[in-house]
Parts: C-alpha cells; structure tokens; sequence
C-alpha cells in the first residue's frame, strides 16, 4: 500500500499546492494516519481504507477550480482517472469510489447515514476525527478566514438544525455548534468515540474560554 499512496502523492500533489483552507495534503495524510490506527482495532480492507483516506477529499480541490458546490460523488470521475493510473483491480477501484462517495453523509444530515460497510465508516470516523479537537480548531479557522469569515457574530441565532454543507456558516464560532460539537455523537465505531471524547472536551474548554474573553472576562 505504501507504494501505491507515493504513487498516488506524487499524482496529486500538485493539485493541493495552493490549498491553505484546512484540506491540505496534511489533512489527506493525517485522516490516512487516522484511519488506519482505526483499521487494526475495527478491521476491514486496509488497502481500500487507505486509498479512499488518501483520497477523499479531491472535490474540494475541484469545488476551488470551479467556484461551484461539488460533493464527494461529484469527484468520482476526476478520482476515477487517477485510480486508472495505479495498479488496483477494478473491484477494488470501485469499493474506494464508494467510500469517497458516501464519506460525508452523516446522521444529523439531509440524508443522513445511508452505509454500513466498516470501510466507509472507517472513512467517516477518520475524516471527523481530523475536524475536532487541536488541529479541528486550527483548520475551522483557517477554513473561515479563506472564506472571508470573521471569527464570531454574536448578534446571530443558532438556528441550523440540520447541518448543510452546501450553506455557509455565519462566523467560524458558529461552525462549531452546527458541525463540529455533534460529531461525538456521530461516531460510527467504538475506537473512533474514545478518541472524539478527547477531542470534543477540549474544544468545549476552548468555546468556554472564547467566550469569556470574547466578554473581557478572563
Ligand atoms: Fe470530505
Ligand atoms: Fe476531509
């Protein structure tokens, strides 16, 4: 496998170069680092849960290109051609093609959870991991100063109740209550929900002390 992902930084590398928002190479390669620490406690493909991990985020690159929404499955041809360019057979190219797919349905979601292969919520787990916690609240905010985002409008409700990636957040801050805080709650595996716990009470101790300052009370 590890050939394969060398193979495949070198394919698309060049394609993050100007990526700064938060969905960086480093976001690829630390969700591959997740999923795979996730893979030897939960099972499944590794290879297929590698490659997908690798992978899963080319739409974002695309959405950057075009200026224009595009989802997971909007990806599959671009990640279709590069697959094409490695050597994985064609059961395996699609089972990967899948897990991209369906990577960013959840619960609290329009659709909500729709799959229930282990390399897909694996997938799930991995990629949700990487938005909480430290590097969670390093990458909302520098998603929303890319987007021209200021960091918190406090004269705005919290009024989503169901997360929609395609609709913008009004401020960074209120990232965290749409998305962020219900992906505890979200986990698909047991592993994947010990590490978010983690993660989870230190970003509430961050909201805490935002707040606090935010009122020039600490
Ligand atoms: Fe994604
Ligand atoms: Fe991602």
């Amino acid at each position: 496998m590890e050939k394969i992902i060398s193979q495949l930084e070198n394919k698309i590398k060049k394609l993050f170069h100007k990526e700064s928002s938060g969905h960086s190479i480093y976001h690829l390669k630390r969700v591959l680092n997740i999923a795979l620490e996730l893979q030897k406690k939960e099972g499944g493909d590794r290879l297929i849960i590698g490659i997908s991990a690798f992978l899963h985020d080319i739409h974002r690159i695309i959405q950057k290109e075009t200026g224009q929404f595009c989802s997971g499955k909007d990806s599959l041809p671009r990640i279709r051609e590069i697959l094409n360019e490695v050597e994985l057979s064609l059961e395996q190219k699609n089972k990967i093609l899948h897990c991209i797919e369906f990577h960013e349905e959840y619960d609290f979601t329009k659709n909500g959870q729709t799959v229930d292969d282990i390399e897909t919520l694996i997938l799930q787990d991995a990629d949700n991991l990487d938005a909480i916690g430290a590097i969670g609240i390093g990458r909302t905010f520098s998603f929303g100063g890319a987007h021209g985002l200021p960091m918190w409008k406090d004269e705005k409700p919290f009024d989503q109740k169901l997360y929609d990636i395609s609709k913008n957040d009004p401020s960074t801050i209120h990232h965290f209550y749409n998305k962020l805080l219900k992906l505890e709650n979200n986990m698909n595996t047991k592993t994947a929900r010990k590490m978010a716990h983690q993660r989870h009470k230190f970003m509430k101790k961050f909201l805490k002390q935002f707040f606090a300052e935010w009122k020039g009370k600490k």
